[in-house]
Formats: C-alpha cells, structure tokens, sequence
C-alpha cells in the first residue's frame, strides 16, 4: 500500500509544481522557512471555516491555522465584511483613525491593569524587539534574559539560542550557552543576552546574580509553544516575576501566539502573573497583520514621540488590521467561543489520549485550553525545550503525513510546533479528526 510521503506526492502534484516555479522567485520557494517542510509544502487555493483546499482540490480540516493565529478561523464572514468595508473606505492614511483607539480600548479591557497602554505594530517580532529596546532604554542596562529554545522573531538580537544548536555549542543542560543561530549576527547579539532553561528558577536566579545590575529585562513566553506545548510547572512565573521585581528588570511577556488566544485576556489571564510589557499578535489582528506591545503607562510613555525611545512603521495601525482585529476581538471571539473551542479541544485531546493508549503507542498529549501538543515517544510532559527535544522526531513526520493524506492538518509543520482550534472548528471536525488519528498511529506503527 501506497503511504507516507509517496501517497502525499501522489495526490499534490499541483503543490509540487508551483513550489518548483516559486523556487526558482523566491529562496526555498517560501516566504518564511517554517512554511517549507520537505519534499514540498503544500500550496492553497482557498480556505472557508476550519477548511483549506490545495491546488489539486484535496480538502483539510485545519490545525495549523497560521500557526495559531487563525482563531476566527478562515475567512470568516465577520472579518470579511470588516475588511471588505474599511478596504471601500481606505486601507493606510499615515494618519490616525479612530480604530486604533477602539482596537487598543478592547485589549486594555481585556489585559484589565496590565496593559495601560498600547502601540500596534505590523508584526509579532516588531513588538517583541521594540519591547526590548524599551527595556534597555528604560533600565539604561543591557543584558536581556531569554529562555532557550523559546522564539520571539527573526530579529538579531532574540535569534539567540532558539533551539537546535549542536550540543558542544549549546552548553551542559544546567548551563546553557547563548548560541548565535543565524550567519550575520554581530558579537553583542549572544554576550548581551543570558539564556536559561523554561521552568527552572535556579537558573533563573544563576542569571540575575551573574550579570548583577545589569539585567534590563526578562523576554518570556509563559508557555512554551516553540518547542513543544510546555505549560509553566506551578509556581515558576511567579518565580520570574519576583526576581524581575526584585532586580528592577522589566518582565516582558511574550504572548505573541497565546495572547487574546488561550483566554480572553491571554496567559496573563490563565497564570495570574503580570508582566511589565506583554506582546501581542496573531489573534488580535483577525488573520491581517497585527502586532502591538503595551504595559505599565510609565514605560509606554517612554515611547516616542511622548519619549525618547523610537518606535517607527508606515502600516503601523493601518485601519485595515484594526479593524479585522476589531471584528475578531469584540464580534467572533466572545467569552463563548473561548468555551466553546476549549471544549472541542478538550474532546480531541482526551480522543487522541484514548487511540495512543488503546494502540499502546508512547507519546504525551498537553492542551493549554484552546491549544495543544504532542510528543511522540515521550511518556511524560518535557519541562524545557532539551526534554521535549528528545522526543521521536522520526516518528513526527510519519505522522504528519498520515494525517495530511487523510484531510487533516493536524498541527503547525514541524514537532516543536501546536496545533490550536478556532471559532470555527465543530464537534463533527473533531469526529473526522478522531478518525484520522486513529488510521494514521495505526498505520506508524501502533
Ligand atoms: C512567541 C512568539 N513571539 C514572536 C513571534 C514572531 O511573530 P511574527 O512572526 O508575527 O513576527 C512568534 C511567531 O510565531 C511567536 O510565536
């Protein structure tokens, strides 16, 4: 029988063909390199609800949605309308409208105390990289504290231990080493930057001590969901937050894929713990690009041109992401559809659990609400990314293309990537889902 990649290039020839000519345009014939996974990606031709159809028509349900930021789903009809109405009206003026202040007035709502004030970028990593500048700027130090194997964007000075480095270079598990993982960073990117383990506040403290007086800040995401779906072990971001306090470093809260996603008022609401700054992106701009970082009102007022510290872009609160994200926040993405998608990815995890069990295949299932992961050949949940990088990777992409021959996306394209529901997903998706999982372990090897 026909399976694996051999049946998936069989049935998207269409993908490979347009991935041959993009090749040829654009490096690796994708935008961004997570978008390839050998042999070839798939390419889209449409997309409705939990749905998406490649070029050669096959359907899919949807767990990737853009990597999580899909929470409204594809091309939701909400959206639509709010995008098709402001695109009739204008879509960039390089002056203000009054989106951005509704936009920022539902956030601030939701991040109650926390986010005072707002600034919107186009993206995730102009957030989380003009948070750090800010952090530096407000602190007057330089060292930034990051936790290994945790992405914050393609910028120099976060593209800093995201995992994946040789083991000589990355350092003993109880003292990581800040590796450079892109060619063209300067020297200062890895010696300004302390990089420690998720979920160990030894190490936590190790730093601050080491680099006394010097930390400006702390970048975390309080999940882990680039490295596998790691939830805080109890008791740790608290940890964080007081050794930030503690030392006057800013806690910067990284809730570029949890944010407005894993709750209302994202990992902020779920773990209680308050950071200084919190990024944001993905759910808040309804699938158009948005970013933002906010927090504490003396920090965001050192934002120019009320302060020093410059924060620049030309789409910066283009009326078009606010007002997709608008839509998204206050008309799809009510308290309900929190529920509702919670439930339905409580039913495909508890499902899955069921199958691995029932087939006696090893690997752990993790869901942080609306989200969640898998780790094949682990029968526990990692704490930190070298944990969940022993996982069966192998194994993984059998998977992958199980459940991709059989019309389901069943996560983001890699192992250290999530899968996540949206406000579209349905009890009978998660049926059909069920079904899929259950066909693929059994054809891997369970
Ligand atoms: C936690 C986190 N921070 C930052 C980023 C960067 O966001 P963007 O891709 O919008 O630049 C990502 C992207 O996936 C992310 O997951």
């Amino acid at each position: 029988m026909v399976q694996g990649i051999e049946l998936y290039e069989q049935r998207t020839p269409r993908s490979r063909a347009a991935w041959e000519r993009a090749a040829a345009l654009i490096p690796g014939g994708v935008g961004s390199a997570i978008q390839f996974t050998p042999p070839y990606p798939l390419s889209i031709a449409d997309s409705k609800g939990s749905r998406v159809w490649d070029l050669d028509g096959n359907e899919y349900i949807d767990y990737s949605l853009c990597y999580a930021a899909m929470v409204a789903g594809h091309a939701n009809p909400v959206i639509v309308e709010a995008i098709r109405r402001q695109a009739e009206h204008g879509t960039l003026f390089g002056m203000p409208t009054t989106l951005a202040a509704d936009l920022a007035e539902e956030i601030i709502r939701r991040y109650d105390g926390v986010i005072e004030m707002i600034r919107f970028t186009q993206s995730g990593v102009e957030a989380t990289q003009t948070a750090i500048r800010l952090a530096r700027a407000a602190t007057g130090r330089k060292t930034i504290v990051k936790i290994e194997g945790q992405y914050h964007g393609g910028t120099d000075h976060l593209l800093v231990s995201i995992g994946g480095a040789p083991p000589e270079a990355a350092g003993p598990d109880d003292r990581p080493r800040p590796t450079a993982d892109s060619a063209g960073l300067l020297p200062a990117s890895t010696e300004y930057t302390a990089v420690v383990s998720f979920n160990d506040l030894d190490q936590m403290r190790r730093a601050f001590d080491e680099h006394d007086g010097d930390v400006a800040g702390v970048i975390i995401e309080p999940a882990m969901t680039n490295g596998g779906v790691i939830p805080p072990a109890p008791g740790y971001l608290e940890g964080v937050r007081e050794l930030c306090t503690r030392a006057g470093a800013v806690l910067i809260m990284d809730e570029v894929k949890l944010g407005c996603r894993v709750a209302p008022g994202g990992a902020t609401e779920l773990w209680g713990v308050r950071g200084d700054l919190v990024t944001l992106a993905k759910a808040i701009g309804g699938g158009v690009p948005v970013g933002a970082f906010g927090g504490r009102r003396d920090l965001m007022e050192q934002i120019s041109p009320s302060g020093p510290t410059i924060h620049f872009g030309t789409y910066n609160a283009n009326p078009l992401g606010m007002a997709a994200g608008l839509a998204c926040l206050t008309k799809v993405m009510t308290d309900d559809a929190y529920k509702e998608m919670t439930r339905l990815t409580t039913r495909l995890t508890d499902g899955m659990r069921e199958v691995l069990s029932e087939r006696g295949m090893p690997a752990h299932v993790v869901q942080v609400t609306t989200l969640g992961g898998i780790f094949f050949g682990l029968e526990e949940q990692p704490r930190n990314f070298r944990e969940a990088a022993r996982c069966d990777q192998e194994r993984w992409r059998d998977y992958w293309f199980g459940m991709l021959n059989r019309g389901v996306i069943p996560m983001g394209s890699a192992w250290f990537e999530e899968f996540s529901m949206s406000a579209q997903h349905s009890d009978d998706d998660v049926d059909r889902t069920l079904e899929a999982f259950e066909a693929t372990i059994r054809e891997i090897g369970g």
